[in-house]
């Protein structure tokens, strides 16, 4: 930490919760916009607070640039020592979200979050230090921070502001009674390109699916939130009436349950008689899948105790064959219950190739 500047407030504010961690269990956010100086931040409170013989609880919901954890999850690691910077890369625990932001994700991220925070005070932690994404500005912003923090009850909200940047935030948490400490950011943090964002990520993919390997997994046997597969009547395409048949598509499936139609197709087609599809199965929603488009996109595989027990990669999905294979580190692949699908697509395990919306509805 010697070439880290470390203002005389960062000492008063490890102080002040080191204090009030004597005498109960604390949790503590530091919030701050991209490139605040959040992350070197939390880095100094762990040193400072294991030093003292604190136990501490680091969880990163930092969903892109995070320290602990691959992209795209919510990580936890205890420490009771000060750590080495390598000892960040072995994590406790992670919950998977499926994207690098919690744009399109509000829910799953402020679940996970939540998650590694029980789970760190479950496992002792006296601090559990919550380190945050770059996600501050606007009304989207605003009401997901708040349900953030009413979720997890912080007895310290920490702030890195350069200017007034997140006034739109701390003033209505201190009306509400949450405590807010104010620090202004270092003048020595270093602000990363897009690019260098992006480089970052992929060593952390690449890191993460080293030892990776392709797998297949019963459909029948996991459920995929995002749709119905698996929950309704499978359709033969060949039994539809005439009116409403499609015809020339190499890959089709069909099931219906309820009042939603799912179709996975190799891609979406405008000869699809959607409309016609809805009144002649007697259904008010079409959820459909691009199978060629699902590749390499990343999916959270979790337990029948809700855990995740790592990420995957898709390689094909194929409900006609009763198969989703995948390209993942996780083992026991036969105790995955449920298979999460997030928007970001991974090469190879190693490279980020763009984002798409997995389920579309028509
Ligand atoms: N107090 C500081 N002294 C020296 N360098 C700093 C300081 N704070 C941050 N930096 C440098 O600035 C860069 C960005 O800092 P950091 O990763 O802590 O920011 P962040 O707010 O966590 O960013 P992100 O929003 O991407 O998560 C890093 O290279 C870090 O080393
Ligand atoms: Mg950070």
């Amino acid at each position: 930490m010697n070439t880290i500047d470390m203002p005389g407030e960062w000492e008063q504010v490890a102080d002040r919760i080191k204090q009030d961690a004597k005498t109960r269990v604390v949790t503590c956010i530091v919030i701050g916009k991209i490139d605040s100086g959040k992350s070197t931040f939390c880095k100094y409170l762990t040193n400072t607070w294991t030093a003292s013989g604190i136990r501490v609880g680091y969880v990163d919901s930092d969903l892109g640039q995070s320290t602990i954890g691959p992209p795209t999850t919510v990580g936890l690691k205890l420490f009771k020592t000060p750590p080495h910077q390598h000892d960040y890369s072995n994590l406790f625990d992670l919950h998977f979200v499926g994207n690098t932001s919690p744009e399109g994700f509000l829910l799953q991220t402020l679940h996970a979050v939540k998650k590694m925070v029980d789970k760190s005070r479950q496992q002792g932690s006296q601090i559990t230090l919550v380190d945050t994404t770059g996600f501050i500005d606007g009304p989207v912003a605003r009401v997901f921070k708040l349900h953030k923090i009413e979720m997890l009850r912080p007895q310290w909200i920490v702030a890195l502001q350069a200017e007034d940047e997140m006034e739109h935030l701390l003033k209505g948490y201190e009306k509400m009674g949450w405590r807010v400490l104010r620090l202004t950011c270092s003048k020595e943090v270093v602000t990363r390109s897009q690019a260098e964002r992006q480089r970052y990520r992929n060593e952390r993919y690449k890191a993460y699916f080293k030892s990776a390997k392709v797998i297949d997994c019963s459909i029948n046997k996991v459920v995929l939130p995002s749709c119905i597969l698996g929950t309704g009547q499978k359709i033969n395409p060949l039994e539809l009436p005439k009116e409403i048949c499609i015809h020339g598509t190499q890959y089709l499936y069909l099931e219906k349950c309820g009042s939603e139609l799912l179709i996975i197709i190799d891609r979406l087609d405008e000869s699809i008689p959607y409309y016609k599809l809805k009144g002649g199965l007697n259904v008010t929603s079409i959820s459909s899948l691009e199978r060629l488009e699902l590749k390499d996109l990343i999916v959270g595989l979790n337990d029948r105790d809700r855990n995740t027990m790592g990420l995957g990669t898709i390689i094909d999905l194929d409900p006609l064959a009763d198969k989703l294979t995948l390209f993942t580190p996780v083992q026991d692949i036969q105790k995955v219950t449920t298979v999460y699908l997030g928007n970001t697509k991974v090469e190879q395990g190693e490279r980020e190739c763009g984002r798409i919306r997995a389920v579309r509805y028509l």
